[in-house]
């Protein structure tokens, strides 16, 4: 089917942005045009860190939107990242997650790339000699430069890497706008990152509602015990949401308060006044000069990943959609090259709070897996984002839904829906 075409069924009827249709969520065709508009074309995905790759020949493969790529750092020490897909007869060619190479080949006829995905070796290119002949062999006209893997756009900040298949896509710092990019840079601001571990997880909902969780701070302190109990994120912490101009991106910047009982426990059933920890270390938590005043602050960088800093705990969450009603997520733990073994052992144990299985993690996968099954029960419905109103708008509280709102005022724009 053409995602391009019309639809004879409006699916959005109304001109606001606080009632999203269910089928948003579940309809495959809409699917595929945000594969096209959001993934790639007109826009810059996360593909990996630095630190992921830091020697020459250094690969990872991982993905944008659906279509798998491969980042690559070449001898020059510049970084590459091409299309997973050999330019002979189509094949995935790489299937290792990450390693370290002089050259990639396909297993299919052995194709050979340099790190930079040009063509550099075709087997039988020339033929085979027979009988005092040659058979067979490219035609004549064969030219290798021609044939090289898809390349993609790339960029990097702060040892960050994105990538885009769209050459014309704007520079990344205008992608992300002054504001966004001030609070990027407080994360990543030139020190060297250290890779500490992954955590991946498939949840089966659609991929925009977990940049919808990261976007929604009514829920931290009503779903998550251990954030209400402990006081890591309630409703009564100071607060910033910030977008930028297009509303697709936010930043959601908390400072945490004391916990226990409060306004903002009373009735509420995940707060927990007898729950202690056996393990108090996992809220040891040590303030670094580089926060300034907020204790965390959760960025979502639309379309594909998640930028978080929540106390000590320091990650990147890549959302990879698998279809409308699934997707992969990848966490990556990092810390910093000058944190010492005290500093590295309580990010790895505050980590504990992230990932499939994390102490508040684990909620948001079961919310999103249990909308998803709403959506696809009642698909003539639609969600309700009013919570501080119907518009979108910076806020200096907690108590809205308005970074939803931004995002979807972005997304009928360029979806045209
Ligand atoms: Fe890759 Fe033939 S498909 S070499
Ligand atoms: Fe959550």
């Amino acid at each position: 089917m053409d995602s391009n075409a019309p639809r004879s069924d409006p699916i959005w009827t109304d001109d606001g942005i606080s009632r999203i249709p269910f089928r948003v969520y579940t309809d495959q065709q809409l699917y595929q045009r945000e594969l096209e508009r959001c993934f790639y074309r007109g826009h810059w995905s996360y593909v990996a860190l630095e630190a992921e790759i830091p020697n020459p020949g250094d690969f990872k493969r991982t993905a944008i939107g659906e279509r798998s790529v491969i980042v690559i750092r070449d001898a020059d020490g510049d970084i590459n990242v091409v299309e997973n897909v050999c330019a002979h007869r189509g094949m995935k060619f790489c299937r290792e997650r990450s390693g370290n190479r002089k050259d990639f080949h396909c297993p299919y006829h052995q194709w050979n790339y340099d790190l930079k995905g040009n063509l550099q070796g075709v087997p039988f290119r020339r033929g085979v000699k027979q009988d005092g002949k040659i058979n067979g062999g490219m035609p004549a006209d064969f030219r290798p430069e021609e044939h090289g893997l898809t390349r993609l756009k790339v960029a990097t900040r702060g040892g960050v890497v994105f990538a885009s298949f769209d050459h014309e896509v704007e520079p990344l710092e205008t992608y992300l706008g002054p504001d966004i990019l001030g609070y990027f840079d407080r994360l990543f601001n030139g020190r060297k990152l250290k890779l500490l571990g992954y955590n991946k997880q498939r949840i089966p909902g659609n991929w925009k509602l977990m940049q919808e969780n990261i976007k929604d701070p009514y829920h931290p302190g009503l779903l998550h015990t251990w954030f209400v109990t402990f006081g890591l994120w309630r409703a009564d912490n100071k607060a910033r949401l910030v977008m930028d101009q297009h509303l697709r991106h936010a930043a959601m910047v908390s400072t945490r308060g004391q916990g226990g009982k409060s306004d903002v426990t009373s009735g509420v059933a995940s707060f927990k006044d007898q729950m202690t920890l056996q393990d108090d270390r996992l809220l040891d938590i040590v303030h670094e000069p580089w926060w300034g005043e907020p204790t965390a602050v959760m960025m979502t960088i639309f379309p594909s990943v998640i930028f978080q800093q929540q106390v000590n705990s320091v990650s990147t969450r890549h959302i990879q959609p698998r279809g409308p009603d699934t997707f992969d997520f990848v966490w990556t733990h990092f810390g910093f090259e000058d944190d010492d073994e005290t500093m590295t052992r309580r990010r790895l144990r505050q980590a504990n709070l992230f990932g499939p299985a994390g102490f508040v993690s684990a909620d948001d996968g079961e919310a999103i897996e249990c909308s998803q099954q709403g959506f696809a029960q009642k698909p003539w419905h639609r969600v309700l984002a009013e919570l501080g109103g119907r518009t979108a708008e910076n806020t200096d509280h907690m108590v809205t839904e308005t970074l939803i709102r931004g995002m979807y005022a972005y997304w009928r724009k360029v979806m045209e829906v």
